[in-house]
């Protein structure tokens, strides 16, 4: 589709409901930091595909963040964000954002949707919050008949979350803790190796996670060559194609990831690239939160319900596996 007609269907549907925009029916909270949202929108919900995003605004006057499809029910009309919070419009967002209240604007789905058939075995790969947009296209794969393999990986067992979906939607899943309390110790790169070890006849893996994660799946799997794709996601304004803030370097082209992608061959991508480019606005991301904490009165770094010190994850590392 052309960029001007994504822009269009964007626009319409802003604003246009009427009654409560966008509903939010469910929330879950899997950590002090990362919770779950489900939206009542039938017409995303009925136009979604696995590797599709949303522009959110959680208010008229926030700022519009882009946020992976973690799931879609066509039968309840609903579609399901999983967010982290590490900066202003997230921590705003964990807040703000209670069942019974409404997003001020819910844009898309955009990107191109991701490729889940024609592979007879597939490896899905999700590294903490990574495991929520990896879910859609393990199921997908599932669906056209695919032999999938799961690996999700966490820094530690009070940190997995939907290891039941993706039991229920994979053929084999093999779950990776750093620090080893439960399944295998270390990265989900040991979950590839594995595999690939007792799997010879891999068609595809596809990770999401941090840059470096994705980064380390990708080497993993470039002796084996084995089609390794992944999902960028760097910092975006509009998603629409227009603005280039989404600038990645695959194979020494120039792409946009939200017209483009966010789905690249991860055997091309500039990953040294793409991590510079995501700590251009550190600064300008600090004294947001800054200033917001500073207006809600929040202490930095915040207490937990408990009155433990929360441990905010750093957003290079944790955050873009979208
Ligand atoms: C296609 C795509 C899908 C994503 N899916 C998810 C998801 O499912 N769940 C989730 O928690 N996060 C996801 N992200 C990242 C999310 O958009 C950022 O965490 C969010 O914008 C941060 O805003 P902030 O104000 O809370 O933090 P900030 O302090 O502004 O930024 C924190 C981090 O987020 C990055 N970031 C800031 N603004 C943007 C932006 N407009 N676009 C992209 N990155 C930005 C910064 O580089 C920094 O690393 C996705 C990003 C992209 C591009
Ligand atoms: S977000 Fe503006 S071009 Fe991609």
């Amino acid at each position: 589709m052309n960029r001007w007609k994504q822009l269009a269907r964007g626009a319409s549907m802003l604003g246009t409901k009427k009654g409560p925009q966008f509903e939010i029916v469910a929330r879950e909270d899997f950590s002090d930091v990362t919770f779950l949202l489900e939206i009542r929108h039938p017409l995303m919900a009925k136009a979604a595909k696995p590797g599709q995003f949303v522009i959110v605004m959680s208010h008229a006057e926030g700022e519009r963040i882009p946020l992976t499809i973690a799931d879609f029910d066509r039968g309840k009309g609903t579609v399901t964000l999983v967010i982290q919070a590490v900066g202003k419009t997230t921590r705003e967002m964990q807040q703000m954002c209670q069942v019974g209240t409404s997003l001020h604007a819910l844009v898309g789905p955009m990107g191109v949707p991701s490729q889940a058939s024609g592979v007879k075995k597939v490896v899905c790969v999700g590294g903490g919050l990574g495991v929520a947009p990896v879910f859609p296209q393990a199921r997908g794969f599932k669906e056209a008949g695919a032999y999938v393999i799961g690996v999700i990986g966490f820094r530690t067992w009070k940190l997995i979350f939907w290891e039941d979906k993706f039991r229920n939607c994979c053929n084999e899943l093999i779950v990776c803790t750093d620090d080893g309390s439960v399944g295998v110790r270390g990265p989900v790169t040991e979950g590839i190796k594995r595999a690939i070890a007792s799997h010879p006849d891999i068609g595809e893996v596809i990770a999401i996670g941090p840059p470096v994660m994705m980064k380390a799946c990708a080497e993993a799997t470039r002796p084996h060559k084995i089609k390794t794709v992944v999902s960028l996601n760097p910092v975006m304004v509009d998603g629409t194609g227009m603005c280039g803030g989404c600038r990645v370097r695959i194979g020494g082209e120039v792409k946009f990831a939200c017209v483009d992608g966010p789905d690249f061959d991860g055997h091309q991508v500039d990953f040294e690239d793409l991590t510079t480019r995501l700590k251009r606005f550190a600064a300008e991301e600090k004294s947001a939160l800054e200033r917001w904490s500073e207006s809600c009165r929040m202490k930095i770094p915040p207490k937990s319900a408990t009155g433990d010190t929360l441990d905010l994850p750093d957003p290079f590392e944790e955050v873009r596996g979208g």
